[in-house]
């Protein structure tokens, strides 16, 4: 059981988080100069104190279901100050770049000599306005805060809940007789955070990236529980039915809708009968009344080449069209979080 030592320490923890990413978001607008007005309507936007109400309530359940015993708090993953310092730096040292490319002041540029790598088209962009694209150990070594200034401390904590889903599924079960998949694990967030609340499963991480797998080997450690292979998401170098729990967070936003709905097909083909696919994604249009206008403005301030048509559809309905059924979803501040099983 949690004591209220560990509940102090948790929200100690991601008030901590929250006020570092914030402040790093409140500096950064200093050197990204605004965008121009958009030329397309914009639906309603929440106001701060609603986006803070509703941070707060994704770390209340997050406490509720450690303190029910159903994942450990999370550790965290950056321990090293001096390594908090140096991602700060890399991140404020690129904005420029970014705000260039915001701006259309660069090209859209990735690194040299990397054409002839066999990676899809659809891939090689500047995603974000993110120097190098996912094509570089500099991009790998900014995205984790990238991501977080984005949405001020909380991306954790959205990846985290798949973790109940999972829980729920796991009771009964004895892990270290499953293998689990994150397709998509880019920097290996929630991989690591599966990991440690299940330490005896196997899992493998698959990524199009070579250096963000890189950065996932750093963030995971040293262990031969799991596994990380470069592979497509759309070809997952896996069985039929070989696999007890797949999971991928922010990865289908990412594609076009053909890629999305192969990785979606190809998700059902590993799973077993019995398995468990858990996707964590953005909301999308309808999902937070009143948010909408957040999902218009979010493709034109961060270079989201397919987001607009993903904001547009409905996760659940593919995930159906995918032969799944829906077992649990849930709304975690700017994500949603869909269990289903085949
Ligand atoms: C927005 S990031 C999400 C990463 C991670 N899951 C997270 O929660 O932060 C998208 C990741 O998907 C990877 N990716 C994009 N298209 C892919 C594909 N077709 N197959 C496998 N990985 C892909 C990228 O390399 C990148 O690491």
């Amino acid at each position: 059981m949690s004591s209220y030592v560990d509940r102090l320490s948790y929200a100690a923890r991601q008030t901590a988080r929250v006020a570092w990413y914030a402040g790093h978001y409140a500096a950064g607008r200093r050197f990204l100069k605004p965008m121009p007005k958009p030329d397309f309507p914009i639906g309603p936007t929440p106001s701060r104190s609603e986006l803070t109400a509703d941070m707060r309530s994704l770390f209340e359940r997050e406490w509720r279901d450690i303190s029910a015993g159903l994942f450990p708090a999370p550790r965290p993953l950056v321990p090293e100050p001096r390594e908090l310092l140096r991602r700060s730096l890399l991140y404020f040292r690129d904005l420029p770049q970014v705000d260039a490319r915001r701006h259309g002041r660069l090209a859209d540029e990735l690194p040299p000599g990397t054409q002839a790598d066999g990676l899809p088209d659809y891939y090689r962009q500047n995603f974000h306005f993110q120097s190098d694209g996912w094509l570089s150990e500099r991009s790998a070594a900014l995205y984790d805060t990238q991501v977080e200034v984005l949405f001020t401390g909380a991306a954790d904590a959205m990846r985290r809940r798949a973790l109940k889903p999972v829980a729920e599924w796991m009771k009964a079960r004895n892990q270290r007789t499953l293998r689990g998949l994150d397709v998509g694990c880019g920097t290996g967030r929630l991989l690591a955070f599966l990991h440690e609340a299940w330490p005896g499963m196997k899992w493998t991480g698959l990524d199009l990236s070579p250096p963000y797998l890189a950065e996932a080997r750093r963030t995971i450690g040293r262990t031969a529980r799991v596994k990380l292979v470069e592979g497509a998401a759309e070809k997952l170098p896996f069985e039929e039915s070989s696999l007890d729990v797949v999971v991928s967070s922010f990865l289908l936003h990412e594609l076009p809708a053909d890629v999305r709905r192969a990785a979606l097909l190809e998700m059902a083909r590993v799973v077993k009968p019995d398995g468990l696919v858990v996707v964590v994604d953005s909301i999308q249009k309808g999902d937070a009344p009143g948010w909408d206008g957040l999902l218009d403005l979010f493709p034109h301030h961060f270079h989201e080449p397919y987001y607009a048509e993903y904001a547009g559809g409905r996760l659940e309905t593919w995930l159906d069209g995918a032969g799944f059924r829906q077992v649990s979803a849930e709304r975690a501040f700017l994500s949603k979080v869909i269990a289903a099983r085949r």
